[in-house]
Parts: structure tokens; sequence; C-alpha cells
């Protein structure tokens, strides 16, 4: 085995490659901030007040990053996540800010209410349930009012059922029949989002998301999940998180031919960081090979916040 493994042949032979193209930076704007605020649970990630829509537009192009993924964090919260579908709410402005200064930049926006909810749960409840069908028009409003802004992708993370066939929907009756639809499709209850919450502000009062969201235990349910979004016409599926999901990564892009797309998600890129930042391990190296992974595993595209430096470096 070691005959191609010589240092000038290997290039020729490397079966897997990261392409700038396919990775998504997500950002978080912040309506209440002034100037960029650090995430502390997230080192070098910050949330950016509108006022920097259009130079984080201009900064990402210059990096090579190709897409972003946008969050936005309202001025005030309220049960019916009302700043999650106003015209001119934090994500739309960011939208329209970023598209003018960069229209060739793609703009997704991510689509659910829990950054704009008070109780911080993903939707509208019925007590301390999810009610499914009330937030699934909660989530059309959003999805329509973001592509209005002029957003490229919607992508709904709030593991709705039905939420799919309800945007597609809702969508083209707006007008907006060319909007894709990247489904957060599979989606598991993970410990790993623990770092978003002090991002995106979206602790929630009570409970947990495991009425929604799927089990880390439960393969065959992650396949149907994504199964199920296909058929409800999405065109980009997800597995969330990354990295502790390789199999699952697999198995959903041998069961679809549709472009599958993997959140390395909050905590994967904070554990890298702290054990990078203690010289535990070589960070860039662990990047690479964290990416590498989840490509050869099957992403055609990954969601991460290392995207902006990694694009940089393969420049
Ligand atoms: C909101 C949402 C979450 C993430 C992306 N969209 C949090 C959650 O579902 O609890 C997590 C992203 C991350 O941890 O990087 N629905
Ligand atoms: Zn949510």
């Amino acid at each position: 085995m070691r005959r191609l493994r010589q240092n000038n042949l290997q290039p020729m032979f490397k079966e897997t490659r990261i392409v700038k193209d396919e990775l998504i930076m997500p950002l978080f704007f912040d309506y209440n901030a002034t100037s960029p605020v650090p995430i502390k649970s997230m080192p070098g990630q910050f949330r950016y007040p509108l006022s920097y829509a259009e130079k984080v537009a201009k900064e990402m192009k210059e990096a090579g990053v190709h897409s972003v993924l946008l969050f936005g964090i309202p001025k005030t919260k309220d049960p019916d996540a009302s700043g999650a579908f106003s015209e001119d709410g934090i994500v739309q402005e960011a939208i329209r800010r970023m598209k003018a200064a960069v229209p060739d930049l793609v703009v997704i926006a991510d689509t659910c209410a829990c950054e704009y909810t008070s109780h911080g749960h993903c939707g509208i409840l019925c007590g301390t349930e999810l009610d499914n069908d009330a937030s699934l028009i909660l989530i059309e409003k959003i999805a329509v009012s973001q592509a209005a802004a002029g957003a490229d992708i919607i992508a709904p993370s709030c593991m709705l059922d039905g939420q799919v066939g309800a945007i597609r929907e809702a969508l083209d009756e707006a007008g907006f029949s060319n909007t894709p639809i990247m489904s957060y499709s599979t989606k598991f209850a993970s410990s790993l989002y623990g770092p978003f919450r002090e991002a995106a502000d979206s602790g929630f009062q009570f409970g947990d998301r495991t009425t929604y969201q799927m089990s880390p235990a439960n393969r065959r349910e992650a396949i149907r999940e994504s199964y199920l979004d296909e058929m409800e016409g999405a065109d980009i599926l997800m597995v969330k998180p990354a990295g502790f999901y390789l199999d699952i990564l697999r198995d959903v892009r041998d069961a679809s031919d549709l472009p599958v797309a993997a959140y390395q998600v909050s905590g994967e890129y904070s554990m890298i960081k702290a054990a990078g930042a203690n010289g535990w391990i070589n960070e860039n190296k662990v990047i690479m090979e964290s990416l590498l992974s989840i490509k050869r595993a099957g992403a055609d595209l990954i969601i991460t916040y290392f995207a902006k430096e990694v694009a940089e470096h393969l420049k």
C-alpha cells in the first residue's frame, strides 16, 4: 500500500477534497448590538449589528466564502415570534443589506421561531407543548417574509411535521416558486447546540426540544425524517449535528439523490477551539480533518463556523 503514498504521488490519489464553494458560514445579527459582540462560548464568532451587514458581506466575499446562513436576534421577543416575520425584522434587513452589498453572495435564511419567542421554543405553544399546525402557519409567514427580503434559500430548522410541504406551498403562492428549500431534515435533539444558546440568545424558559427534535439513538427514524422532507419537496436535505452523526450522513446520502448538507454545530466548533487554545490538539489540522471526515461521509455542503478561515486558507 505504501507505493502510492510516496509524497509526490499522494495528491493524485486523494479521494476527498474540501472545496470552498461547498462551505456555508453561519452569521448572527443582533438588533440591539451597536458594535460586534464577541460570543464567549464560541471564540472568534460575533453577534453583528445591522450596520455591519454590508461590511460583513464584503469580508465574506473577500475571504472566498460563497454562502452564508443568517440568524437574527430581534429587538424584543414575544410568545408569537412576531419579530420573525416583520418586513423590517432583523434578518429581513440583514438579507437586504448583504444582497445589496454583494449580489452574488448566496444568502440562506434560517427559518425558525426560537430566537424570536419569549419562551424560546421553535413555534407556537399549546400549554407547554409545541402546537404543530399553529406553528406551521407561523413558519410559512417567516419563510415568505425572508424570500421577499431577497433570501436565496429558505432553511426551516424547527422540525415541525409537514414544514417543508407547507413552506413550499406558501412560497409558490407568494410568487417565490424559484426559491429552494434546504430542510434541516434530520435534526437531533443534541447537547452540542449548547454554545449556540448564547450566540442566538435562544435558551428556553422550560423543557427541552426532545418532543420535536430526534433522539440521538435512532438511525432508521433519521432516514425517514429526511425521506419525508424529500417527498414534501425539499431541494436539499441536512443532517445536524455532523461529526457525531457521520453514519447517519452516509445513510441519508445513500438513501436519496438530493444534495445533502451537514451542519458542524456550535459545540463541535467550541470543543475544537477550546482544545486548540489549550495546546492539546493542533487546531488547524483538526479543523481540516473534521471537515474532511464530514465530506467523506457524504456531505455535499458543510455548514461550519470555520468556513471563513478555511476558505481563506484554501485560497
Ligand atoms: C434553531 C437552531 C438551532 C441551531 C440552528 N438552528 C438550535 C436548536 O435547534 O436548539 C443550532 C446551531 C448550532 O448549535 O450551531 N432551531
Ligand atoms: Zn428553533
